[in-house]
This record gives structure tokens, C-alpha cells and sequence, in this order.
């Protein structure tokens, strides 16, 4: 595991090959997989592999999501609201799990934020309600994030260990 967390990084540079089939499905278990507060399992995953609804995801807001529409997958995290008062916490558990199996399987990724993400400040367009008439989402359907996947172009130098900041580590008390 700890292996994992020092190579793992944000990978927003994508060949063009495709993702195994096996891959997919191990994606899948994982988002499946992440634990949901009192077992609610509320969170629902919309895989996207078709360019077109990649790359109109990857204009609902004005930065940091670029990098969709040249990935191979895209995994929208979405959960029902009306099921869980804890649905963000769910949903960054799944999102955080899937980015940990990407690297696993030695696919590159990248947490792109939607909630409380705009499209247009100014004309009130939020990135949500963008995501949500791409994908034809229930009015119930919280947009949390999108994890853009695919093979790296290259793969970025992995986290330094010695550099980490112990300050942020407390003992008992602060
Ligand atoms: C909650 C969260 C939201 C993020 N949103 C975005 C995003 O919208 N676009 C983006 O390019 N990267 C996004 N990132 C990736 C971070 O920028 C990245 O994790 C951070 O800069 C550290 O780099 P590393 O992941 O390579 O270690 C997000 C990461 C997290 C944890």
C-alpha cells in the first residue's frame, strides 16, 4: 500500500490506447468496492468512453478539465442525496478509490472537481447541472467528481518521502 501512495500522482496526459476490458472491470469492483457511511451505498459511477460525451464533459467548467477529453475513461462519481446526509464523504472515498486502483493498474489519472464548480459565475452555471444534462441524471443525483483515466503519455516523478512535513503529525494533543 505504501508503495502505491508514493508513485501515485495526478496524470492529466494521455496516450490514445484503449483500456482493457479486465481493467474496466476491476475499476468497476473498486468503485463498488469503497465503504459508504451505515452501508448506504448511495454513490452510483457513470463510466464514459465515447469522445463525444468526453469532451463535452471536459468543457462544464473553465479549468481543470481539459484533460477529459483526451482520456480514454472517464468515471463520473455521482450520489442520490435523498439516500445518505454523508453522500460526500461516500463519494470522495469511491473517487479516491478508483484513482488508487487506476495507479494499481498502472493507468494514469486525475480527480477533476465538480461540486461547487462553475461553468459561469456571472450567467449562475454551475458544472453540476452541465454533467447532469450530458448524462441524463435524476433530479436526486449529486455530481461529485470525474476521474479522468488512460495510459500516461509519461508518468511524473514519484512523491518524495523525505520531504513529507512531520509538523502535521500530532501526538495526544496539538
Ligand atoms: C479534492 C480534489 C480535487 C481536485 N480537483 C482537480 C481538478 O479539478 N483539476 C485538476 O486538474 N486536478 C485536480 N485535483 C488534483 C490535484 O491538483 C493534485 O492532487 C495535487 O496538485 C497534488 O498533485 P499529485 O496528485 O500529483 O500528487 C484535485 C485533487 C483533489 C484531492
Amino acid at each position: 500500500m505504501i508503495d502505491l501512495l508514493i508513485k501515485r500522482r495526478s496524470i492529466r496526459k494521455y496516450t490514445d490506447e484503449k483500456i482493457e476490458e479486465n481493467k474496466v472491470e476491476i475499476l468497476k469492483k473498486a468503485a463498488l468496492l469503497a465503504p459508504t457511511g451505515k452501508n448506504k451505498k448511495e454513490c452510483e459511477f457513470v463510466f464514459v468512453d465515447d469522445k463525444e460525451i468526453l469532451t463535452q464533459l471536459s468543457n462544464v467548467k473553465p479549468q481543470g478539465g481539459k484533460m477529459i477529453e483526451g482520456a480514454a475513461l472517464a468515471i463520473v462519481v455521482v450520489a442520490d442525496e435523498t439516500k445518505s446526509d454523508i453522500w460526500i464523504e461516500d463519494a470522495s472515498i469511491a473517487a479516491a478509490t478508483i484513482h488508487y486502483a487506476a495507479q494499481d493498474l498502472e493507468l494514469g489519472s486525475c480527480w477533476v472537481q465538480i461540486r461547487k464548480r462553475m461553468f459561469d459565475y456571472d450567467a449562475d452555471i454551475s458544472a453540476e447541472s452541465l454533467v447532469k444534462d450530458i448524462l441524463n441524471l435524476g433530479e436526486d443525483m449529486k455530481v461529485h467528481s470525474i476521474i479522468s483515466i488512460g495510459y500516461p503519455e509519461k508518468w511524473r516523478p514519484e512523491n518524495d518521502v523525505s520531504s513529507l512535513d512531520y509538523s502535521k503529525i500530532h501526538t495526544n494533543k496539538c
